[in-house]
């Protein structure tokens, strides 16, 4: 059960893995580096037993990936046993109290500072001692633990990192994400900030951070625990790249009544007189939602008249940024718990901004700390690299984008029902690229000795050109740029020479001679290039491979783009060898800073 729960959380991405039972007053501790399939490996050869236990898959942040490092972790009386997500960031100072009271350290890791805090406070009432350890931890945390004094029990809490618990048929379980529990409920209770949940095989009690009882509703997860399956595909990517016609569609079902091409006002964040009264919108987000983001200023601004800034997470939670009044911060993320975008929205809120939430994630930490929720409706993605959250997130900017202007007069509700009809044209154009994977994989199957490709487009084109580069670097750790078409005569033309590929992302209306003049220049320098265009009578000289998006509005082609975008990076990492659903050094959800 434990590694049918760690293999359910294998997609987030890790360097090693390790579980810890209770049996007969003692624990059962088996690790391995590498990938599960070394620990199911060191559990044949040395089986456990027992019927509470804790398991972890660790992506190392302090002390290398080894078999020592990797959790659980045991206090230095052996009788508490540790796991823990997230990073304790005054663990030296922890650690060289302990050390003064004579503990000694086996690992380089922070959580062992937890194993040991516990262990040398608990009395054998482990939930008063967590009263006592908790307060001294500064950074985050999600803690699964053992204590042997108590056997029957497994201690949970939070600070930061989502932890979410459960129980159906006579058992608990905790898991730092709905699919690990997927297979056994779908009711859930989802941990806030250092509320204590103690598991037994009969329930689950939650206790306030002072140890007073809790009474917690549960959340229902709708998922399906075949949505986290591969379904026949080789891949997750694979899988979720086909189903974007299925979830664009019930993701604008959801939003837009199909019949009369009108929206259902009440799944929308704003009402006319916050619409009316918008002065600014800021978008944060990182990696692929944060390329989302800036889909959504584009579709915002032009539509709905309304300044909207893009920023990555990471930069606005420390900016000095100038805010005003009336202004609204959306904050993008398909997980709903990447840290940087949780302590953005929280400076959005000390500054007195309305936080809205644009996420997949029902329960997460950025839907509950939001003002209002749009949930994108992708179903779980598993793949590390993000396909059909990213076209469902740019979906409901441009959803939001259509009802601003609506609301504020830029459009009529006619022209309003007419985008919202080209927008239910999407999933079966996305179909039609779809069909079109033999060509991507017969090009990329030619480009297999390239060594640097370069993505230039201008606009929603270039905004396309950073998502499609950082897709292809991080399945296929192949050297790719994003470049605004017109800024690469500005230095980085230098590079550009017959061993590299140039695709070029043609579908703006108005500044597609623009993008062509630029592709001239690097035909000019020997380039190869893929031009990837709406405009069938652009081909000609110098254009190696030609792809068609079909025709639409140039607001909403980006969705089309992007999904050969994707199938080319999945057949680049293909025939590299790459592995393609858990790439090297990445994490699905990046719950540290
Ligand atoms: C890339 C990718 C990442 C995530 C980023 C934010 O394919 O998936 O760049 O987009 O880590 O994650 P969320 O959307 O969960 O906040």
């Amino acid at each position: 059960m434990l590694i049918a729960g760690l293999t359910g959380l294998e997609y987030r991405g890790y360097d090693s893995a390790g579980i810890a039972t209770i049996f007969e007053d003692a624990f059962q501790v088996r690790k391995a580096s590498g990938r599960l399939c070394n620990l199911e490996e060191e559990l044949h050869k040395h089986p456990v037993s027992g019927h509470v236990g804790i398991g972890h898959t660790r992506w190392a942040t302090h002390g290398k990936p080894s078999v020592v490092n990797c959790h659980p972790h045991c206090d230095h009386s052996g009788r508490v046993a540790v796991v823990h997500n997230g990073i304790i960031e005054n663990y030296l100072e922890l650690k060289e109290m302990l050390m003064r009271q004579g503990i000694v350290f086996r690992t380089e890791t922070d959580t062992e500072v937890v194993a040991q805090l516990l262990g040398y406070y608990d009395q054998g009432d482990m939930l008063a001692t967590l009263q006592k350890v908790l307060p001294m931890l500064q950074g985050s945390f999600a803690l699964g633990i053992l204590s042997l004094r108590e056997p029957e029990k497994i201690f949970a809490v939070r600070l930061g990192c989502p932890l979410i618990v459960g129980s159906a048929d006579g058992a608990s379980y905790l898991g730092s994400d709905v699919s690990a529990l997927l297979e056994y409920t779908r009711d859930m209770f989802i941990l806030e900030d250092l509320e204590i949940a103690v598991l037994q095989e009969k329930g689950i009690a939650f206790y306030h951070p002072d140890g007073t009882p809790l009474e917690k509703k549960s959340l229902h997860i709708s998922w399906s625990a075949s949505a986290a399956q591969k379904d026949g595909f080789d891949h997750f990517m694979l899988k979720e790249i086909y189903e974007q016609p299925q979830v664009l569609l019930s993701t604008l079902k959801h939003y837009v009544e199909e019949e009369t091409f009108t929206f259902r006002w009440d799944t929308l964040p704003f009402t006319k007189e916050q619409a009316l009264n918008l002065e600014r919108i800021t978008i944060v987000a990182c990696g692929t939602a944060y390329h989302a983001g800036m889909m959504g200023k584009a579709m915002i601004e032009r539509l709905a008249r309304i300044k909207v800034e893009a920023d990555i997470a990471s930069e606005y939670r420390y900016s000095e940024t100038m805010s005003g009044e009336g202004e609204t911060l959306i904050a993008v993320s398909q997980s709903g718990e990447t840290a940087d975008t949780i302590a953005a929205l929280r400076k959005a809120k000390e500054r007195g901004h309305r936080v809205i939430a644009l996420t997949n994630v029902i329960g997460s930490s950025v839907a509950r700390e939001s003002d209002a929720v749009m949930y994108t409706l992708a179903g779980p993605e598993i793949a590390v690299a993000s396909t059909k959250a990213y076209s469902t997130q740019v979906l409901l900017f441009a959803v939001l984008a259509v009802a601003l202007a609506q609301l504020r007069g830029q459009i009529t509700a006619q022209e309003s029902a007419d985008y919202l009809r080209e927008l239910f044209s999407i999933p079966g154009k996305v179909d039609a690229i779809l069909d079109c994977r033999p060509q991507v994989e017969a090009f990329a199957r030619q480009q297999i000795s390239c060594k640097d490709i370069f993505f230039i487009g201008r606009q929603m084109d270039y905004y396309t050109s950073l998502e499609a580069a950082l897709k292809l670097k991080e399945i296929s750790y192949l050297h790719s740029e994003a470049y605004a078409a017109g800024e690469l005569k500005h230095g980085t033309i230098a590079l550009i020479d017959d061993s590299t590929l140039v695709v070029a992302i043609a579908t703006q209306e108005k500044i597609i001679e623009k993008t062509m003049s630029n592709v001239q220049e690097v035909v000019a320098r020997g380039a190869t290039i893929l031009l990837v265009t709406s405009h069938p009578e652009l081909d000609g000289a110098g254009i190696a491979e030609r792809w068609l998006v079909p025709q639409g509005r140039d607001l909403f082609l980006p969705m089309l783009t992007m999904v050969y975008m994707q199938l080319f990076a999945y057949y680049m990492a293909l025939q590299k060898g790459c592995d393609i659903d858990k790439p090297r050094n990445l994490a699905k959800s990046v719950t540290v800073e």
